[in-house]
């Protein structure tokens, strides 16, 4: 089968793999039919490089059509039409049971001390093989596969993996109540979405923060109050203050995360580890703090007193130096991790409706052939040509 596979630093290429095959009792096999790329897949692009080992197959945001099933996965048949939450998680252990799927036992990296097994995210994730590939098998099948109506494009359904489920948690983490004041640091597809769903909940006013001109306009119609961070500099912060009474936001959701623009300090850790042998960089990545925290200083500046982060990019460091003096004085609740997927779909779902109050019809900026990936990874990494969410097609 064709497959996107890591080749090193800023290099992926399509190949061709061998088809996946049932391992367990519990798993499916999936004939992919779209799988998207995602702000955590520049992650692996760039900085992560020293975690990766050439040869991984790339992607955790697919769906398809069920074409094998495990002796033990009885609530699926072959021509099943399903989405793949990004996280691999069994639904009946102690954490599924909180509503932990990211934290999932069964699944856990212990040998790393991560949190549960995810598609395409390297060894620290449990090594599993990932979605933008013609053919996926998928752990856990019994419980992680979100089955969906046959009718209707896979657009409709295919954010349910990541990008819906991960922006509704943001929303819901930050606190966001009839007339609150949001802000969102970022504006890529999981910053979009949670300005959308803020709006949704009755957010009175949400702030959209970047510098890509054509993320601004996007987030602007959707009725969000744009700031363009870079070109107000040390005004950053008063614009925010001035557009909430003085005082700063009820809720702030960083949508960014550890390749935060704007702070240099800590990038040659960062550069330094991905020119390495693995056996040096990989310790200094596990351990030094390897993240840019510009996003989340910004997010601590525009925060009112008392209000609430929810973090919602992803940080890999393990030392990064936060201000705990100022998240103590300012009272701040913070609230993070990565998102548990099927925890929100039920109540995302009724959203997917023909009028897409969510706006996920029009959401992916391109479709375009799995052959492409190369060229569209580069355009996505570079912000090019208004690539905001690309979306594979392993058959066409
Ligand atoms: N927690 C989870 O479960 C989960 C799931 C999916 C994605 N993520 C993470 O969410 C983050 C966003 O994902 P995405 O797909 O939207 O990625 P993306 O790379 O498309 O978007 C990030 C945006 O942040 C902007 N940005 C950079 N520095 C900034 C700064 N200092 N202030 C404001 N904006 C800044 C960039 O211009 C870009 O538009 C990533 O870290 C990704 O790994 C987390
Ligand atoms: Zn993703
Ligand atoms: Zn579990």
């Amino acid at each position: 089968m064709k497959a996107v596979v890591w080749q090193g630093e800023k290099n992926v290429k399509v190949e061709t793999v061998p088809d996946p095959k049932i391992q367990k009792d519990t798993d499916i096999i999936i004939k992919v039919t779209s799988s998207a790329i995602c702000g955590s897949d520049l992650h692996l692009y760039r900085v992560l490089s020293p975690i990766m080992e050439e040869g991984d197959i790339m992607g955790h945001e697919p769906m398809g059509e069920v074409v094998e099933v495990g002796a033990a996965v009885d609530n699926l048949k072959v021509g099943d039409r399903v989405v793949i939450p990004f996280n691999i998680s069994c639904g009946h252990c102690f954490m599924c049971n909180l509503g932990l799927n990211s934290q999932c036992e069964t699944t856990q990296v212990t040998e790393y001390d991560r949190g549960a097994a995810m598609f395409g995210y390297t060894k620290m994730y449990g090594h599993v093989a990932g979605g933008q590939a013609q053919y996926l098998r998928v752990p856990q099948g019994q419980f992680g596969p979100i089955k969906v109506p046959k009718e209707g494009p896979d657009d409709k359904y295919l954010f349910l993996s990541d990008v819906l489920p991960t922006a509704w948690q943001a929303v819901e983490y930050a606190g966001v109540k009839e007339g609150s004041s949001v802000v969102v640091m970022g504006l890529g597809p999981i910053g979009l979405m949670s300005c959308r769903i803020a709006l949704l909940k009755g957010a009175s006013l949400v702030i959209g923060v970047d510098d890509v001109p054509e993320r601004l306009a996007y987030a602007k119609t959707s009725g969000v109050h744009v700031l363009d961070y870079k070109k107000l500099g040390d005004d950053f912060k008063d614009a925010v203050l001035a557009l909430t009474k003085g005082r700063g936001a009820d809720c702030v959701i960083e949508a960014v995360g550890m390749e935060a623009h704007g702070i240099a300090s800590q990038t040659f850790i960062q550069k330094a580890a991905g020119k390495m042998p693995d056996f040096i960089a990989e310790p200094l990545l596990k351990t030094a703090g390897i993240d840019r925290m510009a996003a989340f200083h910004q997010s601590l500046e525009t925060v009112r007193r008392g209000g609430t982060i929810s973090l919602i990019g992803v940080y890999n460091g393990m030392v990064d130096p936060t201000p705990l003096g100022i998240l103590f004085d300012k009272q701040i609740t913070l609230k993070m991790g990565q998102a548990n997927v099927k925890s929100w779909v039920d109540k995302i779902i009724p959203h997917l409706t023909d009028d897409d109050p969510l706006g996920v019809m029009n959401f992916a900026t391109h479709h375009v052939s799995i052959g492409k990936a190369e060229e569209y990874y580069k355009k996505f990494e570079k912000q090019e040509d208004g690539v905001i969410k690309v979306v594979l097609k392993p058959f066409d």
